[in-house]
């Protein structure tokens, strides 16, 4: 038998989102995006949870309207309820379980990281089980081998900071917006990547069983220190160096950040035989990665997943697909679902 509408809400940090996946498609995915903490250079919590409870109905209306499908006729909820800030989660979870308890429906609590690991499962074609999986988002950066049944195998991961951190914090010491990883990809577009050295940000430990490690916060530092000490070396003001290396240095670390990224994937495969590989989480729009990435996967004859950019970024369609495999599975939850934020794969 066919499986009912599933409504999916997605609230873990700064986007209010809301999906619905009906007859095995995505009929509707809207993302409200909060604006109020470009002038604070990161998320503010609080400014956060005020600003989902202020969109999330209104976006959970639209996406309704969108799939033209009837609150009526919905069969589960699903909802992120972690990894994400607590006061964000609640305002999904709360809203999820009120819709749920008045309907009469199952509840089915998603977490966000294996929703990024299914965002690949929104667009057709599907990677196969088992495939490889980097998920490189604002908060994580992992490398996993994905079997069926939700079951994720760890082959690396960051020891510090984050891809998307590292992105936003670059950003930050360029003089660019939050959030930085867009920023810095339309930069690079026009930089030369050849006019600084930065190391990799990959570690590789051959005696361990780890594929590979990353360290992203070496990387960004070798960044902070370029840009201390070059205008002086150059004979420069600060303010008009960076004017004029601004673009090049941006290229100079989209490309040690992809380069390592990709090496670890090229690595994982020869190391694991598994030929299909995916690449998720916010990171996975940058254009930078996405060229590596295809050209390694052309070059060496594995198979590249990546989501549409619209499902790189924080989104419920992948929620809600996440969600119908679980349905499928059977798992769904009870109203006494609770937010866990330090929640991992
Ligand atoms: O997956 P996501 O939307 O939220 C989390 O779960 O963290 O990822 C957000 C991260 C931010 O660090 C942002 O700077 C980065 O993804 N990002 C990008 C790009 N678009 C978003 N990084 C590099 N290039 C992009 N085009
Ligand atoms: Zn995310």
């Amino acid at each position: 038998p066919e499986q009912p509408p599933i409504l999916a809400i997605e609230s873990s940090c700064d986007d209010t989102a809301a999906a619905v996946w009906a007859g095995g498609r995505l009929a509707s995915s809207v993302v409200a995006s909060q604006r109020v903490h470009e002038g604070w250079g990161g998320v503010v919590p609080e400014l956060a949870s005020r600003a989902h409870q202020r969109l999330i109905v209104p976006t959970v209306k639209t996406a309704l309207e969108e799939a033209g499908v009837p609150l009526a006729e919905v069969g589960a909820i699903a909802v992120t309820y972690g990894p994400g800030l607590a006061g964000s989660l609640l305002v999904g979870l709360s809203t999820a379980k009120g819709l749920a308890l008045g309907l009469g429906i199952p509840l089915i609590g998603v977490n966000h990281l294996e929703g990024h690991v299914y965002s690949v499962f929104v667009d057709e074609p599907h990677p196969a089980f088992p495939f490889l999986c980097l998920t490189v988002s604002g908060g994580h950066t992992l490398l996993t081998l994905v079997r069926e049944g939700f079951v994720h195998e760890e082959l690396g991961r960051t020891r510090d900071d984050a891809a998307g951190e590292a992105f936003d914090k670059v950003a930050r010491l360029l003089g660019l917006g939050y959030p930085g990883g867009p920023h810095i990809d339309r930069l690079a577009a026009s930089g030369d990547a050849t006019q600084f050295a930065l190391p990799s940000p990959r570690i590789t430990n051959h005696k361990s069983r780890s594929v590979a490690d990353f360290s992203f916060s070496g990387l960004k530092t070798a960044v902070r220190y370029t840009v201390a000490d070059a205008p002086e070396a150059a004979g420069m003001a600060p303010d008009a160096w960076l004017e004029a290396n601004r673009a090049d240095v941006a290229a100079a670390f989209q490309h040690a950040a992809s380069e390592a990224l990709v090496g670890a994937l090229s690595d994982a495969v020869r190391q694991t035989g598994v030929q299909d590989v995916a690449i998720v989480g916010g990171v996975s729009a940058n254009s930078g990665l996405r060229a590596a990435a295809q050209e390694a996967s052309g070059a060496e004859g594995w198979t590249l997943h990546m989501p549409a950019m619209r499902f790189s970024v924080d989104n419920a369609a992948m929620i809600a697909v996440t969600a119908a495999f679980k349905w499928a599975a059977g798992e769904t939850d009870d109203l006494s679902l609770g937010a866990e934020p330090s929640l991992k794969l």
